[in-house]
C-alpha cells in the first residue's frame, strides 16, 4: 500500500521535476532576471508610472483616485506624477519613469502634439504606454499600446443637440474652451459647432479658454459679460468652468439656468447639485473612472495580448429633468 507523501516532499518533487523539465527543454527556470511579464501575471508586483495632467478639475481628481485605487486593488506599485498642466513637466516625468525601468506607463497627455520623441524613447526601452482620457497626434501609432477615452467630438455634438431643442434653434452663445491644444478642448469645440451648424440662429458670440478650471471659467465669463450683455447661453467644455460661470452670472445680477442657459460636459457631482438647484441646465457625462480599463490594458500589453487601438467609453446626457434622481448614483 502506498502512503501519501507529506506536502513539503510533494512540493520539493514537483519543483525538482519542473526545474528538470525546464533544463531538459533548454530554458532557464524562473529567476530574478526573468522578464517582468512572465513573473507578474495579473498585475501583482508590477511597477507602473502614471503621468497625470494635474488637478485642474474635480473630474481630474476623480480620475487620479480611480487609477490609484485600482493599482492598490491589483497589488501594483504606482509612481505618480502631477504635471501641473504643463507638457514639459509630463515629458520629464515620462523620462524619469523610463530611467527607473518601470514595467509600463499610463499617460493622460496635457496636449495632443509633441509626443513623438519621448514615446519613441519608451518604445526603445520596451515600456508600453497606455493613454488614458486624452489622445495624441503621432504618425506612428505603434508608439502607444492603446487609448482609453470618451469620444469628445460626440460629447460636444450631444451638448449642441440638447441645446438646439431647448432653445428652438436660437441662441447667443458664450463658449468657454478647455486648455488650448488639449484633445477635449479641440474636439468638444468641433462637435458643438457641428451640432449647431444646421441652425443659423445659433451663434457663438465669444469663445475663450478658461483652462478647464473653476477660476478660469469665472474670470472669462466676468470679462465677456461686460461686452456681451445679450448672452443667452454659456457652453462650457467642462463642469468646473460652468460652475465658475454660474458664480459670475449671479454676481452680474443674472439668473443662471433661467436668464442664461448653462450647458457643460463631465457629469461631476457638483454639476448635478447645480442642476437640482436650477442653476445648470444640462451636463454631458464623460467618465473619469478609467482605472480598471487602464490596468487591464497594462496587463495585456505586458502579456503581449493583442488589443484594440482605442476603447471608447460611452457617455450619457443629463438635464434638470433627471438630475435629482441621478444625483445619489453619482460616483464622482
Ligand atoms: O480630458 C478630460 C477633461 O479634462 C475633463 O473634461 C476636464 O474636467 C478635465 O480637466
Amino acid at each position: 500500500m502506498k502512503l501519501p507523501l507529506p506536502i513539503s516532499v510533494r512540493t520539493f518533487c514537483l519543483g525538482t521535476t519542473l526545474a528538470l523539465a525546464a533544463i531538459l527543454a533548454g530554458c532557464k527556470p524562473p529567476s530574478a532576471d526573468t522578464p517582468a511579464s512572465a513573473d507578474k501575471a495579473g498585475g501583482k508586483g508590477l511597477t507602473v508610472g502614471f503621468a497625470q495632467v494635474g488637478a485642474e478639475s474635480s473630474w481630474r481628481t476623480a480620475e487620479t483616485k480611480s487609477i490609484q485605487d485600482e493599482a492598490e486593488k491589483r497589488g501594483v506599485t504606482l509612481k505618480f506624477s502631477d504635471a501641473q498642466g504643463k507638457q514639459e513637466n509630463q515629458i520629464k516625468a515620462v523620462r524619469g519613469f523610463i530611467a527607473q525601468g518601470v514595467d509600463a506607463i499610463i499617460l493622460a497627455p496635457v496636449v495632443e502634439t509633441g509626443w513623438e520623441p519621448v514615446l519613441r524613447e519608451a518604445k526603445q526601452a520596451k515600456i508600453p504606454v497606455v493613454l488614458v482620457d486624452r489622445g495624441v497626434k503621432v504618425e506612428d501609432e505603434s508608439l502607444f499600446a492603446t487609448l482609453i477615452a470618451s469620444d469628445f467630438v460626440a460629447e460636444g455634438r450631444m451638448a449642441a443637440e440638447w441645446l438646439v431643442k431647448k432653445t428652438g434653434g436660437k441662441a447667443q452663445i458664450i463658449e468657454l474652451q478647455g486648455t488650448p491644444g488639449a484633445a477635449p478642448a479641440i474636439d468638444r469645440k468641433r462637435g458643438f459647432e457641428e451640432g449647431i451648424k444646421a441652425s443659423p440662429e445659433m451663434k457663438i458670440i465669444a469663445s475663450q479658454s478658461g483652462d478647464f478650471t473653476r477660476t478660469g471659467g469665472k474670470q472669462v465669463t466676468e470679462a465677456l459679460l461686460k461686452v456681451h450683455a445679450g448672452v443667452t447661453v454659456v457652453y462650457a467644455h467642462n463642469d468646473d468652468m460652468a460652475i465658475g460661470a454660474i458664480q459670475a452670472l449671479e454676481e452680474a445680477g443674472k439668473k443662471p439656468g433661467t436668464d442664461v442657459i448653462v450647458v457643460s460636459i463631465d457629469g461631476v457631482k457638483g454639476a448635478f447639485e447645480a442642476m437640482v438647484a436650477g442653476k445648470l441646465n444640462c451636463t454631458v457625462e464623460c467618465s473619469p473612472l478609467l482605472g480598471a480599463l487602464a490596468f487591464d490594458a497594462v496587463e495585456k500589453a505586458k502579456a503581449g495580448t493583442a488589443m484594440e487601438k482605442k476603447t471608447v467609453v460611452p457617455d450619457r446626457v443629463f438635464d434638470q429633468s433627471t438630475a435629482a434622481q441621478e444625483l445619489p448614483n453619482r460616483k464622482y
